[in-house]
């Protein structure tokens, strides 16, 4: 599961409506262990699942961990220092051992081709964590969250706008991949150097049901948004660009008083992946009432299920779950 693109409009739709089963499920619970009927709490049942991550991360590491738990398996978190991913032995060479001993993998990885050699090479399934493509974990986690804030299903979103204001980036893709799975409108404003490129537009058009339109004025983008998004203007491995991004990014910052020059959805709600910077978005929007940051991050632990359920345990046959 490299990508949100790898999935049909139900696929994707079932893993978000999974994620908010699992949430109700296992919150009207004290613990995983009270499902015994449900099946969860043993899914992973001596099985490990090793995280090769060679960038920082909270809540990727964290609810991927607790995921597996809850099914009943066993993690082991493999950092850069730990493995020799690509270091001091091939890629093709990690995969295959690291497959012969686990049930599946799920790894944060620098540039996308990584995480498509470990993929191709493994003999059990992969799950990107992040590469500097593609976010595809991100993305169940937001739509489920946005789906639990407005009270609907993943198909209740369709019609949505969401307005993308900041830089194109890994995140952005994989969002913009599944709003048009979706049926979701999805507006854009990025700087002019800092667009999104021309093949990540046609796998964009490609899985497209809604409306797509890319400016370089955040106002324009936000007009009629029930969302607004952002996320960090320097992602991992672009720190040396700080200064020049600063620069670059000026006038973008999410902001109240941006959102009504622009005319966005008086209820227009706030969501970002983190973790967040002040430069990208306000306080006052960050920590206020339109904020879904928070249940945003938390709903990464039922996402982590839905997807290590549907690509582990179901080996890909993506279903509505039983519990
Ligand atoms: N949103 C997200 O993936 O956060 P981490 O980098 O902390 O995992
Ligand atoms: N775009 C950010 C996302 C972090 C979760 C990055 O790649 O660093």
């Amino acid at each position: 599961f490299l990508s949100i693109k790898d999935l049909t409009p139900t696929e994707f739709k079932t893993l978000i409506d999974n994620a908010t089963t699992h949430k109700k499920a296992l919150q009207s619970q004290s613990s995983p262990s009270a499902h015994p009927a449900w099946g969860l709490s043993t899914s992973l049942a001596g099985r490990t699942i090793p995280l090769l991550f060679s960038k920082r991360s909270t809540r990727t590491r964290i609810s991927t961990e607790g995921a597996v738990v809850a099914m009943g398996g066993h993690s082991m978190f493999l950092g850069k220092e730990d493995i020799q991913l690509g270091v001091n032995e091939s890629l093709f060479d990690t995969s295959v051992v690291l497959s012969s001993m686990t049930a599946g993998i799920v790894a944060r990885v620098g540039p996308h081709k990584e995480i498509a050699d470990l993929a191709e090479h493994s003999s059990v399934p992969v799950i990107n964590g992040l590469c500097d493509t593609f976010h595809p974990m991100q993305i169940i986690a937001d739509f489920a969250c946005l789906s639990q804030s407005l009270g609907c299903g993943a198909d209740g979103l369709r019609g949505l706008k969401v307005a993308w204001v900041g830089d194109a980036n890994n995140v952005l893709y994989d969002m913009c991949i599944g709003a048009g799975k979706l049926g979701m409108d999805m507006a854009v404003a990025t700087p002019k150097d800092y667009a999104i490129p021309s093949h990540i537009k046609d796998m964009i058009r490609e899985a497209g049901q809604g409306n797509f339109s890319e400016t370089n004025t955040p106002e324009e983008a936000v007009k009629d948004a029930d969302v607004i998004v952002t996320d960090t203007w320097i992602s991992m491995g672009q720190e040396e660009e700080r200064q020049n991004r600063l620069r670059a990014f000026e006038g973008y910052q999410v902001t109240e008083k941006m959102a009504e020059r622009g005319g966005a959805n008086k209820d227009w709600k706030f969501m970002h992946c983190l973790p967040r910077h002040q430069e990208e978005v306000s306080d006052e929007v960050f920590y206020g009432s339109r904020s879904l940051v928070f249940p945003e991050a938390q709903n990464r632990l039922w996402s982590a299920i839905a997807a290590l359920e549907g690509f582990v345990v179901n080996k890909g046959d993506i279903k509505k779950t039983d519990a």
